[in-house]
């Protein structure tokens, strides 16, 4: 059996080096899945994306566009380096954010050699002169270099090696449809089911070398939002816990216990899951109540809201968005253990057709 890859081992530094902080990247990085093989679940991507990778490779040439979208935490980085491993190709990464002038987008694309592929994390929020540079780079691998100011300005077409773009976006909605356009292939990352967590934690607890029995796994996937990362990120907290106040293996018992401590609850809400589902109730009497104004009242960016908390609570049932806002369901109210006061807004029936078209 291999020894397990400890991760304070990592590149063989001094682990007891007072400056060396192993950062939860880190670790993220070492519980990574390298290949389609080793990515659970998300069955669907998965195939579409072996036919789009196949057959390219058929062909001989670099595939389509591959968007990637999904809330955070399930899996669109790793897969977009697996894509590259894939095709044997090298990887390149870079965020919308970091491309703010189209000169940033120019210098990268140039650099590209043959068959790169180009990661563009959060690309939803790229600036709009570096989009419009890349409507051309991903349609016919050139870029225009605008040369000079006013009307002396002359734009220079210079060619790019053929590429193939992953974007990653948790906001797909809010892409330009030219942009959209351009990818061959959106592939739509879904939710994980607890048995698919499972899995993927206890390949994670073999890395990391953690004694994880099967009731401890089940308890964890059952409780982590549908999220690799979270389910990878309660593992460890429960394995200090397992550590600290027991003797080291985690069994449904201790997992029951550190999850207590670190106020995740039983379907797995953490405190901002619940305070938005108590601030839409208990503040809002159910809602509808606009997003910005329940951010506000939680005190979260509504983006945070909006990406991170949002799809899960949806995904539940206990959050409905409508025209007119966000609306609490009769199961949010359940599970907060409240009754809604009669005549209650945010409380509508499956046929009200006004929660489900937003
Ligand atoms: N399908 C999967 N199988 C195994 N582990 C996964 C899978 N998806 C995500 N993970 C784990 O979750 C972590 C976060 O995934 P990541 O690709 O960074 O998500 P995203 O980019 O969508 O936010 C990774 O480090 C990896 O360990
Ligand atoms: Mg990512």
């Amino acid at each position: 059996m291999p020894e397990p890859f400890h991760p304070f081992e990592a590149g063989g530094e001094d682990p007891l080096d007072p400056d060396r902080q192993v950062t939860d990247s880190e670790v993220e990085a070492s519980l990574r899945p390298r290949n389609l093989d080793e990515f659970v679940g998300q069955v669907r991507v998965r195939e579409q994306l072996e036919l789009v990778l196949a057959g390219a490779k058929l062909r001989g040439t670099t595939p389509d566009h591959v968007l990637l979208a999904g809330p955070p935490g399930l899996g669109k980085t790793s897969l977009a380096m697996i894509i590259a491993a894939e095709l044997d190709a090298s990887i390149r990464l870079t965020s919308g954010p970091a491309l703010e002038r189209a000169g940033d987008l120019a210098a990268m694309l140039s650099n590209l050699v043959e068959g790169d592929v180009l990661f563009i994390d959060e690309i939803h929020r790229i600036a709009r002169p570096a989009e419009e540079m890349l409507y051309l780079a991903m349609e016919d691998f050139r870029v225009d270099v605008v040369v000079g100011k006013g009307p002396g300005a002359t734009s220079i077409p210079l060619d790019i090696a053929p590429f193939t773009l992953v974007g990653a976006t948790t906001r797909s909605g809010q892409l330009t449809s030219p942009l959209r356009d351009r990818f061959g292939f959106t592939a739509h990352m879904e939710f994980y089911a607890p048995e698919e967590l499972a899995r993927v934690i206890t390949r994670s607890a073999r890395i990391l070398g953690v004694d994880l029995r099967p009731d401890g796994a089940k308890e964890i996937a059952r409780r982590s939002r549908g999220t690799p990362r979270i389910a990878n990120r309660l593992l460890r907290r429960v394995r200090d816990f397992a550590q600290v106040r027991a003797d080291g293996a985690v069994d449904v018992h201790v997992a029951r216990a550190a999850l207590a401590v670190y106020d995740v609850d039983e379907l797995g809400l953490d405190r901002l899951d619940r305070a938005v589902l108590g601030s839409l109730c208990r503040t809002f009497g159910g809602g509808p109540v606009g997003l910005t104004t329940l951010a506000v009242a939680v005190g979260e960016e509504p983006s945070t809201v909006e990406e991170v908390c949002e799809p899960f609570l949806v995904r539940l049932g206990m959050l409905a968005r409508t025209p007119r806002g966000r609306v609490a369901t009769p199961a949010a109210w359940e599970h907060l253990g409240l009754t809604p006061g009669p005549g209650t807004r945010g409380v509508v029936t499956e046929h009200d057709p006004g929660l489900f078209d937003g």
